[in-house]
């Protein structure tokens, strides 16, 4: 659909759809409790902020912005796998959905004052050449002092879907790297990818002090990420996600990578709801699976 048909058909004084940088499609949203826009290039969320809060996502100042390659920053939906392809390494890095255009199904004023937003995205030729299944997805993202969101992957077609790897890719931003602690994972097993995939245990809140590329598993409660110096907590409650994956590039990584700065690291953290490593799922005909996070900023 064309900006005009968007917005004549979904927009309103506080909905407003409009090309965004590098010409691609992007929505915005304001209203009295908060403010958000997405990308309809992968339905990727780029900013949220309720009202009078700080922002709460990482943004790269140096991301792309071009039909079909990933935006750095924000919520990057992964789906339907988590990092690289399993067998094909010529296959797209997490999958499909976070580089495909998402189609605006519904856009709803609640009574709550908050706006819920519907997007889906189905299998298409495209699609199929990457990954030969019929699915359709859909995504609710309400828009209230929290944000809640709501992935739903319906399995349309006539096989079972096995393995489907997924993830809310969440960059926060933080004022300081070395001031974060994340609460949630104590006890919890992890894949390091950081050295060869071994499986090490989380003990008490982690702290980033180097790179960081950590599976939790067996994750399923609320995640909080805590800045103590800046008087600000981030609660992460997840339905649907056994797994959490928690990355930061450091310092080598962050200079290898072109769309993110040099020192960007010292001012992001992935805490991703996930379905990764054991925690991949199977849909059986006519099934679905459904994967929420809802974000909560508390300032004292
Ligand atoms: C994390 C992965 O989820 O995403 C990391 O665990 C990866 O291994 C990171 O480097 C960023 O991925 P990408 O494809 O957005 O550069």
């Amino acid at each position: 659909m064309k900006l005009e048909a968007l917005n004549s058909r979904f927009g309103s004084d506080r909905v407003v759809f409009s090309e965004g940088n590098g010409g691609l499609a992007k929505c915005n949203i304001k209203t009295e409790k908060a403010e958000l826009e997405f990308y309809l290039q992968g339905s990727h969320i780029t900013h949220f902020k309720p009202r009078g809060a700080d922002s709460v996502l990482w943004m790269s100042t140096q991301s792309e912005f071009r039909t079909g390659v990933a935006i750095r920053g924000g919520i990057p939906i992964c789906w339907p796998w988590f990092g690289p392809h399993p067998t094909d390494a010529r296959m797209p890095q997490h999958g499909f959905a976070r580089i495909e255009k998402w189609n605006v199904i519904d856009v709803d004023d609640l009574p709550t004052g908050e706006i819920q937003v519907q997007m889906s995205l189905s299998n298409s030729p495209r699609t199929r050449e990457l990954w030969p299944f019929e699915f359709d997805l859909s995504y609710r993202i309400l828009i209230g002092e929290q944000l809640k969101l709501e992935l739903i992957c319906s399995n349309v077609g006539s096989v079972v879907l096995s393995d489907i790897g997924c993830a809310l890719h969440t960059y926060f931003q933080v004022a300081d790297i070395k001031d974060v602690q994340v609460h949630g994972l104590d006890e919890r097993r992890y894949i390091d990818k950081t050295d060869g995939a071994s499986t090490k245990w989380q003990s008490g809140p982690l702290w980033i002090t180097e790179e960081t590329d950590r599976v939790f598993l067996d994750s399923a409660e609320a995640i909080q990420l805590v800045e103590s110096r800046r008087q600000r907590s981030v609660n992460v409650q997840k339905t649907g996600s056994q797994s959490t994956v928690i990355w930061n590039p450091w310092i080598e990584k962050a200079n290898a990578m072109v769309d993110f700065p040099n020192d960007g690291y010292q001012r992001m953290i992935c805490i991703e709801t996930a379905n990764a490593g054991n925690d991949v799922r199977k849909i059986g005909l006519g099934g679905e699976h459904i994967l929420t996070a809802e974000i909560a900023i508390q300032e004292n």
